[in-house]
């Protein structure tokens, strides 16, 4: 019996640290950054992902959990500008590669994203 329940406290706090665990802290970012990143992200990001980050009829909210670090890490961002992505969370269609930005710039427009993520949190 005794047992028994030390197991089934054991997977309670699995459970637990697992549901924590998938949101992460965000760490406030640096305000220049964010800056230069909010124009950078008005200019090439917010015709389809939407001036306030809620996504538009072209492109998915980047304040969904589905964005947030864990699952889509700072590299995926990099990726996705210059890779460009094929649809496979949404419906929206394929994000083309987005030309003209530097990796610098990129880190801004990351910094953007997850400050907003951390401000307003997730959908
Ligand atoms: C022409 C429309 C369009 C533009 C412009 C655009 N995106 Fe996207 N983006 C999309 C669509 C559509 C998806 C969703 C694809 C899917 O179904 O997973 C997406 C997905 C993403 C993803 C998720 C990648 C992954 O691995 O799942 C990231 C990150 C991203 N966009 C970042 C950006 C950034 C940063 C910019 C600006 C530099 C940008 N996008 C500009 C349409 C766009």
């Amino acid at each position: 019996m005794k047992r028994a329940s030390f197991v089934a406290v054991g997977l309670l706090l699995l459970v637990a640290g697992c549901v924590v665990g998938s949101e992460v802290a965000i760490e406030p970012q640096d305000p220049e950054l964010v800056e230069a990143g909010a124009e950078l992200y008005a200019a090439h990001c917010a015709e389809c992902h939407g001036s306030d980050l809620q996504g538009t009829d072209q492109g998915p909210s980047h304040l969904s959990i589905i964005y947030e670090p864990n699952h889509h890490a700072d590299g995926a961002f990099l990726f996705a500008v210059q890779n460009g992505v094929r649809a496979h969370h949404w419906d929206f269609g394929d994000m083309p590669p987005i030309e003209g930005l530097n990796p610098e710039e990129v880190e801004a427009i990351i910094a953007f994203v997850r400050e907003r993520q951390r401000v307003e949190g997730f959908e």
